[in-house]
């Protein structure tokens, strides 16, 4: 049993700075094994201890995997500058140093994204040599033919020389306007610009999963939960 003062273990496991837990605990927002505690620097065994910040249990686990459903506005970054990041919107007892979101989507793309601190399990689900599948739904501002469904299968070289690896898509309305598509790679805008390459504009994108885990229905945009061990194994498992 390794005990360790509770501002540490806080800090380590949520990022918020040890002047800031401080004033939380004077307001009664930490809780030690159900016991309120307004002394952070009590000592506690970070692995068989509950903690709690604000009423949510704090994993003090090394690694987290979060599933947020990204809204619109919002940067797939750590930190930013002018705008709100996929991290400063996770409630603060998801916060842990070295979060990063893995993968990146749009500003304006909407979804699953998948946070963590575990850079070797982001290389391998990012990596297309691997080909865990993107699942994203497209809506578009014209009717996706077969033709159009054939070039983006095949895969394409812009003109600037990018290649985009084939896709599988399928068109989900009559009005073949709505479109799932499949990728296995995450190039910078890759969506609008496959389907631009073939016409077609992407008026909204919203990522529904990643390898064999979907968005939680019951995620509401803005929101963040665990992903659990279970869950975890169906991204790599496709
Ligand atoms: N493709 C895009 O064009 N945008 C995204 O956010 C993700 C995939």
């Amino acid at each position: 049993m390794a005990l360790e003062r509770l501002d540490k273990i806080l800090g380590n496991s949520s990022g918020i700075s040890r002047s800031e837990l401080k004033k939380l605990a004077k307001k009664g927002a930490v809780r030690l094994n159900g016991e309120t505690v307004f002394d952070l620097s009590v000592k506690a065994d970070a692995q068989s201890s509950i903690i709690e910040l604000n009423g949510e249990v704090v994993n003090t686990e090394k690694f987290i995997y979060i599933m947020q459903n990204k809204p619109v506005g919002v940067v797939s970054a750590s930190n930013d500058k002018n705008d709100v990041t996929v991290i400063s919107i996770l409630p603060d007892c998801m916060k842990k140093k070295g979060l990063f979101p893995a993968g990146r989507l749009d500003k304006d793309t909407t979804g699953f994204v998948l946070i963590t601190n575990d850079g070797g399990f982001a290389h391998r689900i990012l990596s297309p040599s691997n080909h865990v599948p993107k699942t994203y739904i497209a809506k578009l501002d014209g009717a996706c033919t077969d033709n159009e469904i054939s070039v983006l299968e095949k895969g394409m070289e812009l003109k600037d020389g990018t290649v985009f690896r084939p896709a599988s898509v399928k068109t989900l309305n009559p009005e073949r306007t709505l479109a799932e598509v499949i990728i296995c790679e995450g190039k910078y805008h890759q969506i609008k610009r496959m389907f631009r390459a073939v016409g077609l504009e992407v008026t909204e994108l919203k990522r529904i999963k990643i390898g064999g885990l979907s968005l939680d229905p019951k995620l509401s945009e803005g929101s963040s939960r665990e992903i659990g061990a279970d869950e975890l194994k169906l991204i790599e498992k496709i």
